[in-house]
């Protein structure tokens, strides 16, 4: 069995996790800090148990075990096992003067992700570039996404991860459906003007209307979309939407691929096997 701590709760609850298992006996704690946080587990464990800073562990009461165990505890089986537990226990000197349960403490220490890290290392994941456009009452509005993936086949659907900061990303979801282009090389500068808050970002950008959208001219496709879900995600949504039309995809022009904060495109490693490259799956 474990007994599981998380100090970062303001109101820490131990828990024993695996109470059958009486083969081992240790204790895993949480915490944010960088070095063990004795005191804190002291008082996350007042009253019950004694924490041995220089022996690395806590001393237990028995009793407050069997309460942890729940309704475990009143089961013949769990008691036997328990109680020869105590029993070896005690024969191995793990028991203290007034009989608790000595368990090694295990700390996890769990340090927040800072923001640029998390940005740095991620950035290590190359995507490709995709422009968003739809029309709020007869304008063209536009945004530039990597967070886009395919989802589903059956039925056609991708999703993508737009901020809740955007404020473009409202104005789409009210149209309900927008064309999602994917952007080849010759369109870094595009893609970058969509991604301007201060750019009229269809100044000289050219396209021709569809009822789902403005279609810029020059895609390596176009992907037809309509709002099925959004789910909440932190500082994000994850819209699922549901492809209703499919163009282009012919090859051709290279793609636009951004990594580690700079675009550039894709150099295949050996001759492809298949226009699309090997299936695997
Ligand atoms: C390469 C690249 C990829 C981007 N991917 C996303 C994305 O997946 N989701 C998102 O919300 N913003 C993304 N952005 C930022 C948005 O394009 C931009 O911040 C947004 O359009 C800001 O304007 P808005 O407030 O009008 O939406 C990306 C920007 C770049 C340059």
């Amino acid at each position: 069995m474990i007994l599981e701590i998380d100090l970062r709760n303001p109101a820490p609850q131990p828990n024993l996790v695996d109470p059958a298992n009486f083969r081992a006996f240790h204790a895993a704690v949480a915490t944010d800090d960088s070095s063990p946080a004795w005191s804190e587990l002291q008082g996350a464990l007042a009253g019950f148990a004694k924490v041995d800073p220089s022996g690395g562990r806590i001393f237990i009461e028995a009793g407050a075990l069997e309460k942890l165990a729940g309704d475990l505890s009143s089961d013949p089986s769990w008691r036997d096992g328990f109680s020869a537990m105590l029993v070896y226990a005690e024969k191995k000197g793990w028991l203290d003067d007034a009989g608790r349960v000595a368990a090694h403490v295990e700390w996890e220490f769990i340090i927040p992700i800072e923001p640029e890290a998390f940005r740095h290392v991620l950035g290590h994941f190359p995507t490709g570039v995709t422009v968003l456009t739809a029309w709020e009452r007869g304008t063209p509005i536009g945004m530039t996404c990597n967070s886009f993936t395919s989802v589903s086949l059956d039925p056609p659907l991708i999703a993508v991860c737009p901020a809740k900061s955007s404020q473009t990303w409202p104005k789409i979801r009210d149209a309900g459906r927008f064309i999602l282009h994917l952007m080849p090389v010759a369109h870094e500068e595009m893609a970058q003007k969509f991604a301007q808050r201060d750019a009229d970002r269809f100044v000289s950008v050219s396209h021709r209307a569809t009822v789902a959208g403005p279609a810029l001219d020059d895609a390596l496709a176009w992907i037809y979309c309509s709002v099925v879900d959004e789910h909440d995600a932190g500082d994000h949504t994850i819209v699922v939407a549901e492809v209703v039309r499919l163009e282009g995809g012919g090859g051709g022009p290279q793609p636009l691929v951004f990594y580690r904060g700079n675009y550039g495109t894709f150099v295949p490693s050996t001759e492809p096997h298949a226009p699309d490259g090997p299936r695997v799956r």
